[in-house]
C-alpha cells in the first residue's frame, strides 16, 4: 500500500474518516502496526518512562529521538511516521527548532516532527514548516511541562482556560501545524477545537469528537500493570509476554526444550 501522506490527514478530517495513530519506538512493533493498518505512527518523546527506564519524558534527548525514529521509520514502509522533538531541542527558539527538524528529518526518513506548545511555540512551528516539515502540535496536557503543570492533569477546564486552549490551538494551527494533538482535554472543549480547526484534531483522554485518537502502544497492549484511565487495554499482552517466558525457564530447566527439531547433527 502507498504511504499516508499529510494530504491524506487532511483529507480524513473532511471525509469524516478516523485517524489512527500509535506510538512506536522500535522496528518489531512499527512494522506490526504498520501491518495492522494504522495510519500514523507517533515516536513519542513518552519512549522516556516506556522505554529507558526515566520517571518523566524530561531526560530523553534527541539522539534517543534520532535512533528510535530511524528504527520506526524503516519498518514502517506505509505510516505516516511522527517523531517527537525532545525537551531543550526547540524552547530557545526558531534557530534550535529548526536545527532539532532538520536533524529528524534527514536521520531518520520521518515524515514529520512534534513538539508541545501553543502560543509559545508558534514562531518554532513556523520556521520548521517554512523550511518544508510538517509539524504536529501537541496541546493540553503537555508532559514535558509537567513541573510547571503539576503532574498530569485535566487541561482546559472552565471558560478561561477552554478560551485559552481554544487560542493556542487557532496560534498553532495558523503557524503552519498538519495536525494538534489534544491530551487529557474535556471533551466539549475538544470538540469545539475540532469544530473551528481545518487541521485534523487527535485525541488522548479527549473524547470521541475529534479527528483521531492516539495511545502509547504500551497502555493500548496492557504491557504494564497500571495503565491511565484514558487508555483502554486492547490486550494484556504483558502477562502472555511474561508466561512465555515463565514457560520458557521451566522447559529450559526440565529439559523439555531443546528437542531434537532445535538441535543441529553433526
Ligand atoms: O510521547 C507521546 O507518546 C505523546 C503522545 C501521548 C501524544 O506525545
Ligand atoms: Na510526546
Amino acid at each position: 500500500a502507498k504511504r499516508v501522506r499529510v494530504h491524506h490527514l487532511r483529507q480524513a478530517k473532511e471525509r469524516g474518516e478516523k485517524i489512527t495513530m500509535l506510538t512506536a519506538y522500535d522496528a518489531v512493533t512499527a512494522a506490526l502496526f504498520d501491518a495492522a493498518g494504522v495510519d500514523t505512527l507517533l515516536v513519542g518523546d513518552s519512549i522516556g518512562n516506556t522505554m529507558l527506564g526515566h520517571a518523566t519524558t524530561l531526560p530523553v534527548t534527541l539522539d534517543d529521538m534520532l535512533r528510535a525514529g530511524r528504527a520506526v521509520a524503516s519498518a514502517a514502509p506505509r505510516s505516516f511516521v511522527v517523531v517527537d522533538l525532545p525537551f531543550g531541542t526547540y524552547e530557545e527558539g526558531p534557530a534550535q527548532a529548526l536545527a532539532s527538524a532538520v536533524r529528524v528529518m534527514k536521520e531518520t526518513g520521518a515524515s514529520a516532527v512534534k513538539l508541545e506548545g501553543g502560543r509559545r511555540s508558534a514562531a518554532q512551528i513556523r520556521a520548521i514548516t517554512d523550511a518544508g516539515i510538517p509539524v504536529v502540535g501537541h496541546l493540553g496536557y503537555t508532559p514535558q511541562s509537567e513541573n510547571a503543570l503539576g503532574g498530569p492533569r485535566v487541561q482546559g477546564r472552565g471558560d478561561e482556560a477552554a478560551e485559552e486552549l481554544s487560542q493556542d490551538a487557532l496560534a498553532v494551527q495558523e503557524a503552519g501545524a498538519c495536525a494538534v494533538v489534544l491530551e487529557m482535554v474535556p471533551r466539549e472543549v475538544s470538540a469545539r477545537i475540532t469544530e473551528f480547526l481545518a487541521v485534523p484534531t487527535i485525541g488522548i483522554g479527549a473524547g470521541p469528537e475529534v479527528d483521531g485518537q492516539v495511545l502509547v502502544w504500551t497502555d493500548m497492549a496492557g504491557m504494564t500493570d497500571w495503565s491511565p484511565r484514558f487508555a483502554r487495554r486492547f490486550a494484556e499482552v504483558g502477562r502472555l509476554l511474561r508466561e512465555a517466558a515463565q514457560e520458557y525457564v521451566a522447559d529450559v530447566r526440565s529439559g523439555a526444550f531443546p528437542t531434537a527439531d532445535h538441535t543441529f547433527a553433526q
